[in-house]
């Protein structure tokens, strides 16, 4: 591919805006330029990019003109105020945040799972959660092969997912509590160091959180299919890159833990890594810095019919984030999808 496009990353100074430019370097990513947005506080800084540096420009509502590709990770507040300037601009967006994920204008996309669902964009493609991402990158080859009727979901996630301040909440209370200070909580609720936390984003009506629910909403748009039942809890640990799930499926038909790891084993974006015996299964901190989704402790639910356990562990900034937004930029390169037809839609 000849590098042509100009390519924005808004939300450049933070940990998935960083990762991002560094994807879009690694991945060779067909962009003539890149240039990186932030808030007016981070303006006039600088960011690495390839051997270089970006200065870091403030975030604009009319900055979009002749940039191709905006890729946001900036928050939901910014992405619902932005993210319809740059499509009116004639630039599609693909948006980390949880903004766009459920509007019915918005294709929310995997490329591995659903990349078909990208042809009828109207300028805001959203990238799901990153629990959702390598759950579903895991499950869609076992919906494909037996059906799908049930998933409960557990997931233990690193800090990182807050960004950076979760990052640094977890190294200053780990060095307060080794050196006898009370932990001061000023991201979570309660310490993180040496402790789980069962709550992710806010409390909703129902008494489950915004996560949880992200998992079970996104997993039926992405799938479409709003049949499959997903029930979800997840915890906050402290582990600073990588989440882990223990993921609970009720298939159609009976899929013995043998064909699943077969099946795995061929799937794009996924590593079986399952070797009780030997002491193999995946853990966070082998699965940091990595693109795949790892699966191991797959197990037939004895407990059911036709029912399976996984452990899926990924990088929650890399495909959870960073890599999975930038693999939908390059969907859209291929499929010679950029351009908005309708600038309108958001307006
Ligand atoms: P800034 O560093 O200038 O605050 P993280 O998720 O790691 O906390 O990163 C959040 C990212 O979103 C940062 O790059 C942050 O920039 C950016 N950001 C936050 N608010 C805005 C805003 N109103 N306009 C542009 N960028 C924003």
């Amino acid at each position: 591919m000849s590098k042509s496009l100009t390519v924005a990353v808004v939300g450049a100074t933070g940990a998935v805006g960083r990762e991002m430019l560094k994807t879009l370097h690694e991945r060779n990513f067909p962009a003539a330029e890149v240039r990186a947005f932030a808030s007016a506080r981070s303006a006039g800084s600088k960011v690495p990019y390839g051997s270089g540096e970006l200065v870091v420009q403030e975030l604009k509502e009319d900055v979009f003109d002749g940039i191709d590709i905006a890729i946001f990770s900036a928050g939901g507040s910014t992405s619902q105020r932005f993210a319809p300037h740059a499509a009116h601009a004639g630039c599609v967006v693909v948006d980390n945040s949880a903004a766009w994920r459920m509007d019915e204008r918005c294709p929310l996309v995997v490329p591995e799972v659903n990349p078909q669902a990208l042809a009828d964009h109207n300028g805001i493609i959203a990238n799901p959660n990153c629990s959702t991402i390598q759950m579903i990158v895991a499950l869609k080859p076992i919906y494909d092969a037996v059906g799908i009727k049930r998933i409960v979901v557990s997931t233990y996630q690193a800090v990182s997912g807050t960004g950076q301040k979760g990052i640094e909440e977890l190294e200053r209370q780990t060095r307060d509590v080794f050196n006898l200070r009370d932990p001061e909580c000023k991201t979570y609720p309660y310490q993180i160091a040496f402790n789980i936390l069962p709550h992710i984003d806010v409390f909703l009506d129902n008494d489950y959180t915004k996560e949880e629910m992200k998992m079970v909403n996104e997993t039926k748009k992405i799938l479409g299919d709003d049949s499959v039942r997903v029930t979800a809890t997840c915890a906050r640990v402290p582990v600073f890159y990588g989440h882990a799930e223990s993921v609970n499926v009720e298939t159609g038909k009976k899929m013995t833990a043998k064909e699943c790891r077969v099946l795995l084993s061929q799937a794009p974006g996924v590593k079986v890594f399952d070797n009780p015996r030997e002491k193999l299964y995946p853990m966070p901190l082998y699965a940091a810095g990595t693109d795949e989704a790892f699966v191991g402790r797959i197990r037939e639910d004895e407990s059911i019919e036709n029912g399976l356990n996984l452990w899926i562990v990924a990088d929650n900034i890399r495909k959870g984030a960073a890599l999975n937004a930038v693999q939908i930029a390059e969907e859209l390169v291929r499929r010679d999808l950029l351009g908005v037809k309708d600038r309108n839609v958001f307006m």
